[in-house]
């Protein structure tokens, strides 16, 4: 009998439709029957020999080294090999290592910028080792454990035009990331072989299909608890394969291999090593981490108007309103219509009251109108702003308007002067604070252009589609042999919603000049966080959903935008009041925490459904807005550092194997957990709380366990909250509206750790100028408890503000203190029965030092 190799280490020869012995064999592979069915095991592989040879000896270069390679088969999946090849490795960095590949002809690039890696590259972390037997391989080894980090000798290696493909052994299963799609385990699973397609598209989450964003960022977490992130910078239609033994294959259909390691070692430094490179998000204005209300169809302004009364008269915070595409003329970019026309007085009504407006720009623009009665269109015509067919006429399409559309190419500069003019203008109209830009993978309800098609040609028919839905590049959007200026999109593709963008960050700061931006995209792609925030599209109302929206969630925040969230209750089909309940107190603590919902279903906001909802979603956001400081704070330490807001649990307990594969609750920073009820009908839920000291948030009472998995009572109005010893949590009243809590008082929550300790910091500015941090206009203090002192130590006075404010309670959580002075001078405290020591009425400016004494 023929030996076989073992089912999961298989190689795919064969990834396209129609897989045949003959076939197989006619290319020069190897045929063998899986032993196990149902679990994708190619049948048809490859060969070991097969791939490259290095040709003549290692060139050093500057940072590192380089070779060459010679193709050393004859086995080719689609022809077009190329011969020599370009092995290119940069030690950036002690910490960062970039590899390249190439083949010498000009191929498209991803026009990013990648930020200079600091650190020096003089004590790198790992090292690259080559072999050439039986062919080329690499692998990059973590030098203080010596794990072999990524090790192509797995094989596979390909680079031909239009199919690339490089595969590595992984060290552990404990593979994160891969987006945009979250529906699956947040850890990946290595059962079988697994495809995620990504290819930017207009598709609500469903397992297996590639969703609104790519990118193309894992993280492992290895044996020893140090964690690796990899990064291939590449914008054509993708593929990644997890592979059972373990290994994962990455194809794509175009571009370089570009390929950075960033090597932590913690999963937060990996995270901090890979935002250096792509950018960070600049901390968000303060209102945008307040309570956001949203709804497609409200059809008329005055049942916009009833979802802001209710939620207000229900005492539920709010802190910005959404205007979806029915607020425009006939679903016209850049119009308020006749329904809306009071639209405008009522926006500057909210503001009078401290509620923002936040508004919808689709990518398309129609084509439909009377001559000289549209601006966007005209402008745009004039300033020649579209993406083109082959002939140079502009694209039709076909999105919400009634009329075919246009696509603007948003990587030309007169573009971008053409939309910021709209967003400027569109100001007068309606005095809009934030935009959200929506169908910009770009989505179209027709299959290419509206007019003709695809043409028959191997941009738009590559011999090779990775698993992507609809089968057909052309799916759902323009045709892959459309053109951008930076391209085709066949190749920028996936570029569309990233360089839409920068120009709509750019115009509404031109807008509000000196004012922070506050920008929604559903498309995102490598390093769009600097730009824009992003909500995982249109979910459905089911508990699943609400469930995957955890795993959504601490994807973007690896990927470098932390300020993401689901649309709360679901937005494809009717919600019902024990879901929309659950999901009002999960999402109270998405770092961006807007309700949405779809056309033609029932109205969702939290007080339509009666007081029990009612309350539960207020006791939630008040939660949310008394932690306030300490997430705003979070997003100043992502932006000054890169930091994650939305935390898994291994971020913080790494070599806890339990822990690692926890993806149902989630942190804020270091010490927020948040363990929701993710099902209808209980009141209870398992929970895991790691090892460490803990407090439950509202009693203030001691956990005691750890390191277990526990059963948390959960009534329908409640979820569980607890507090990580060893931190100090800034707090501030809450109230309706950011305007009014950011005049309240202020408060610590010192939870103290094993040793008695605890530490914290306060980041607090004007929340709304653009350049707070920069130019010095902000305070930022430290916390810290030890021997039962508790201090400030105050890093920046910039903000003048602040001594206005006060600091009025004190919440220490694990100490059996029973006297406490302020400054020196002996006040009350009054000991909770679950040992929560509470000072209050302190009065103390909130800028100047103090210091309170415990005995
Ligand atoms: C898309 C968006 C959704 C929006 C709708 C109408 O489906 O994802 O959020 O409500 O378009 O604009």
């Amino acid at each position: 009998a023929q030996q076989c190799l073992p089912d999961f280490e298989r190689l795919d020869c064969w990834p396209e439709p129609n897989a045949s012995e003959q076939a197989c064999r006619a290319r020069g592979c190897t045929w063998c029957e899986a032993e196990i069915d149902g679990r994708n095991v190619p049948w048809c592989y490859l060969p070991e020999s097969y791939g490259y040879k290095i040709e003549g000896d290692v060139r050093t270069t500057p940072n590192g080294f380089s070779l060459t390679l010679k193709r050393n088969t004859t086995i080719s999946y689609f022809g077009n090999d190329a011969n020599t090849l370009n092995f290119d490795a940069e030690f950036q960095s002690n910490t960062r290592l970039r590899i390249k590949i190439t083949d010498g002809t000009p191929r498209f690039e991803v026009p990013i910028e990648i930020g200079a890696a600091s650190g020096g590259n003089t004590d790198p972390l790992y090292e690259v080792q080559t072999s050439n037997s039986p062919v080329f391989s690499f692998k990059v080894v973590r030098k203080s454990t010596g794990a072999v980090l990524f090790d192509t000798s797995v094989g596979g290696f390909t680079f031909s035009n239009q199919f690339l493909q490089i595969a590595t052994r992984l060290p552990t299963k404990n593979l994160y990331g891969i987006g945009e799609n979250e529906q699956h385990s947040f850890r990946h699973k290595f059962d079988q072989y697994y495809t995620w397609p990504l290819y930017a598209r207009d598709q609500p989450p469903s397992y297996n299909a590639n969703m609104y964003g790519v990118h193309p960022r894992y993280t492992v977490l290895e044996e020893d608890g140090s964690a690796h992130g990899v990064v291939i910078v590449n914008s054509n239609a993708q593929e990644f394969i997890t592979i059972p033994s373990p290994a994962l294959l990455y194809r794509t259909i175009g571009g370089i291999l570009d390929i950075y390691f960033f090597f932590g070692p913690t999963p937060e430094n990996v995270v901090e090593q890979y935002t250096e490179a792509v950018g960070r998000a600049p901390i968000p204005p303060y209102w945008a981490l307040g309570f956001h209300l949203s709804k497609y169809g409200y059809d008329e302004l005055e049942r916009m108007k009833g979802a802001v009364d209710r939620t207000a008269a229900a005492g539920i915070p709010q802190d910005v309103q959404y205007g979806d595409i029915d607020i425009m003329d006939r679903q016209l970019d850049f119009t308020v219509g006749a329904r809306f026309s009071g639209l405008p007085a009522y926006v500057k009504e909210l503001k009078a009251k401290g509620v923002k407006f936040v508004t919808i720009l689709d990518p398309c623009i129609s084509i439909g109108e009377p001559a000289g009665s549209y601006r966007p269109y005209e402008l745009g015509n004039q300033m020649d702003v579209w993406m083109k067919r082959i002939d140079g006429t502009p694209v039709l399409g076909k999105v919400w308007p009634e009329d075919p559309v246009h696509f603007p190419d948003y990587s030309k500069n007169s573009t971008r002067e053409w939309w910021i003019t709209l967003i400027k203008e569109f100001k007068s109209l309606i005095d809009y604070d934030g935009l959200w830009i929506d169908m910009n993978e770009p989505a179209n309800f027709v299959n290419g252009d509206r007019d003709e098609g695809c043409s028959q040609n191997s941009i738009n028919n590559p011999p090779y589609v990775p698993g992507i839905w609809g089968g057909n590049l052309a799916d759902k959007t323009a045709c892959a042999d459309h053109q951008i200026e930076k391209g085709s999109q066949y190749d920028t593709h996936n570029l569309y919603g990233w360089l839409e963008s920068e120009p709509t960050r750019a115009g509404t700061l031109a807008a509000n000049p000196g004012k922070r931006s506050f920008v929604l995209s559903r498309s995102t792609f490598i390093g769009s966080g600097k730009w824009v925030s992003h909500w995982l599209g249109d979910n459905f109302s089911q508990w699943d959903n609400m469930r995957y929206s955890i795993i959504g969630m601490l994807q973007f925040n690896q990927f470098g935008i932390p300020f993401v969230g689901a649309d709360i209750c679901g937005f494809i089909n009717p919600t019902n009041a024990t879901m929309c309940q659950r999901w009002q107190e999960l999402g109270a603590f998405y770092p961006y925490s807007r309700n949405h919902n779809a056309i033609g279903t029932p109205e969702q906001d939290p007080a339509i459904w009666g007081p029990e909802v009612a309350e539960s979603s207020r006791k939630a956001l008040e939660i949310r807005y008394t932690i306030l400081p300490y997430l705003y704070t979070l997003f100043h330490l992502h932006n000054t550092r890169g930091t994650t807001v939305a935390r898994a649990l291994w971020h913080e307990f790494p070599t806890d194997a339990t822990a690692a594969g926890v993806d149902d609750q989630f942190l804020l920073g270091p010490g927020f957990l948040v363990s929701p009820v993710l099902e209808e009908g209980i009141t209870s839920r398992d929970a895991y709380i790691p090892n460490a000291r803990w407090f439950d948030y509202r009693a203030g009472t001691e956990t005691f366990v750890r390191g277990r998995t526990v059963n948390l009572n959960a009534p329908r109005d409640y979820i569980p909250l607890h507090v990580r010893g060893g931190i100090i949590y800034p707090t501030q009243e809450p109230a309706l509206n950011t305007v009014l809590s950011r005049l309240n008082p202020m408060g610590l929550i010192v939870a103290l750790d094993d040793n008695d300790r605890s530490e914290g910091i306060l980041y607090y500015d004007d929340g709304e100028s653009l350049d707070s941090y920069e130019s010095g206009k902000y305070y930022l203090a430290r916390y810290i408890y030890e021997n039962g002192n508790l201090e400030t130590i105050v890093e920046h006075d910039g903000y003048s503000f602040m001594s206005t404010l006060k600091f009025q309670t004190v919440r220490l959580l694990g100490s059996n203190a029973s006297r406490v002075s302020v400054n020196g001078k002996e006040i009350h405290m009054t000991k909770s029965a679950g040992g929560e020591i509470l000072l209050s009425n302190l009065n103390l400016p909130a800028n100047k030092p103090f210091q309170i004494t415990f005995a």
